[in-house]
């Protein structure tokens, strides 16, 4: 691929290797409304998931392939013919198709995590791209845990997968262990010294152990990659992988310095953020680079002063350009179906009529209790509505007796579990307490609560509360985000939203003989 070109590809592995962080697990449904906003976000490639992983994530790589007409549909595959097969029958739908198959060439892996010596690690790489090329002429290739490989074997391995059919040849900083100024200078060896690097294009997929996974992927670009692979919010293995929304906006910022394009609408950033963040119930930090709820606040009177006067002199991009919307006031008790539906579209939630009318139902409650209703509260409100839309387990009712005369809390529980009605008192050492323990009667209990957090969505004592819980079964975890005026309803929906991801978890079973990718 002809390094002189300005595009970079944008890589999505939100639905991959973000979905591999502990508790972020996603069903089908979800991946696919998440795919549907990465597409018209206009991400080039979209990692649905790892095909062989389970009967779940195949179904889910293929209602991705199926629903998604725009972007490249990938598939993980391990450099195992089943894995390849398995990939390639997930992605028969799809219009546009990539099978991405890697393995470790650094002797770290090659020698314990894989024992088997480099020649015959090198022999895979041919096979497994070949078989590969059986399938779909859009092959990647990546060599796992690479910024610790020997260079030699590196480039060998990369030059035979090129030759076998590779198109993209990915360099992953799997254990993020590199720094800018090396991976600057890995990336520049590839093409000085593999002969046939000109026939592919060079993709970095950099890991945030060390916090330097978007420096990193910037370093290579301007080193001549030309694909970066990144996820929503940075999620990702352990600490995460390069944050789309920061490697999209340094180029767009300082073009400048990095004379660079990508595809990308930025203006979709936050609402991305958004719908990652609530399906998985993971929270974005407030002071997270461009999508944290404080990356455009400004508090101290400098600043503001400052900002008064002159935008630029403490903002370097505006909110508006990655879809932040800062005349928020909105709508009230007053407000129709009408405006309710336009403000929906404002911002940027395409619903079916039902999912409407639900939201509609909520947002006269919301508006009967809270004077103003913000966008933030809104967002909160239909990511609540739509995301939980297909969960087994519902919050239909929820009634507490607690006070300072009251020694044991009592809950009155009502839930739809698998369209069944089921109600039950418990009691506790405190309301949430004897909330939890209520759902716990009316599900199951092998689950423990490992964490809970409530914040306000926005400001005022009539805030919407917005809680998080984490729970564990068998050394997995999941997490759930709930949110609503009242804060033990909101506790409770965070615990039932822990509690459906659980059960997508458990259809989940893991057949893979090696450990899953990083
Ligand atoms: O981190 C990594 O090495 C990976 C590869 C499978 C691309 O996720
Ligand atoms: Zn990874």
């Amino acid at each position: 691929m002809n390094m002189s070109s300005t595009n970079v590809i944008i890589f999505d592995t939100t639905l991959r290797d973000g979905e591999q962080s502990p508790g972020a697990s996603m069903s089908r449904d979800e991946k696919v409304r998440i795919a549907k906003i990465l597409e018209e976000m206009r991400v080039d490639v979209i990692e649905a998931g790892f095909a062989v992983a389970s009967q779940g994530d195949f179904e889910a790589v293929e209602a991705v392939a199926r629903e998604v007409k725009d972007s490249i549909v990938c598939s993980l595959a391990r450099a195992i013919r089943a894995d390849i097969d398995r990939a390639a029958e997930a992605l028969k739908p799809a219009r546009r198709k990539r099978i991405h198959t890697f393995i470790a060439t650094s002797p770290l892996h090659m020698q314990h995590k894989l024992q088997m010596e480099p020649y015959r690690v090198y022999e895979i790489v041919i096979d497994s791209v070949t078989r590969a090329r059986g399938f779909v002429d859009d092959v990647e290739w990546s060599a796992e845990d690479a910024t610790r490989s020997d260079p030699d074997f590196l480039c060998r391995c990369v030059e035979a997968a090129i030759k076998a059919g590779a198109r993209t040849i990915n360099i992953p900083d799997t254990v993020g262990y590199t720094v800018p100024e090396e991976h600057h200078a890995l990336i520049k060896m590839l093409f000085n010294r593999v002969p046939n690097i000109d026939k592919a294009v060079v993709s970095v997929h950099c890991h945030n152990d060390l916090g330097l996974a978007v420096a990193n992927s910037l370093a290579a670009v301007q080193a001549g990659a030309r694909q970066v692979e990144c996820t929503i919010n940075g999620l990702g293995e352990r600490a995460g992988n390069a944050a789309m929304e920061e490697i999209v906006m340094a180029l767009r910022t300082r073009k400048d310095y990095m004379p660079f394009n990508t595809n990308i609408r930025a203006e979709m950033i936050a609402r991305a953020s958004h719908t990652v963040s609530a399906t998985t119930g993971f929270a974005v930090q407030p002071n997270k680079a461009i999508v944290g709820a404080n990356a455009f606040a400004h508090e101290s009177g400098i600043h503001q002063d400052g900002m008064l006067k002159n935008a630029q002199t403490y903002e370097i991009m505006t909110p508006e350009s990655v879809g932040v919307k800062t005349s928020n006031l909105v709508m009230g008790k007053h407000s129709g179906r009408h405006a309710f539906r336009a403000k929906l579209e404002d911002l940027g939630f395409d619903l079916g009529d039902n999912a409407v009318e639900e939201a509609f139902a909520r947002f006269k409650t919301l508006a009967d209790r809270k004077r103003e209703v913000r966008d933030e509260d809104l967002v909160a409100l239909v990511d609540d509505t739509v995301i939980r839309g297909n969960d087994r387990i519902k919050l239909v009712n929820l009634e507490i007796t607690c006070g300072t005369r009251i020694m044991r809390p009592e809950a009155e529980l009502e839930l739809e579990v698998d369209g069944e009605l089921r109600k039950c008192r418990a009691i506790g050492d405190g309301p949430v307490d004897a909330t939890f323990n209520a759902i716990k009667d009316l599900t199951t209990r092998t689950q423990h609560l490992r964490t809970y957090q409530v914040q306000a969505v926005t400001e005022g004592t009539d805030a919407q509360a917005q809680a998080t819980v984490r729970l564990e079964e068998d050394g997995k975890t999941v997490m759930g985000q709930g949110s609503d005026v009242d804060t033990l309803v909101a506790s409770a929906r965070a615990y039932i939203h822990a509690l459906n991801k659980l059960l997508v978890k458990r259809q989940k079973t893991a057949p893979a003989p090696q450990s899953a990718a990083g």
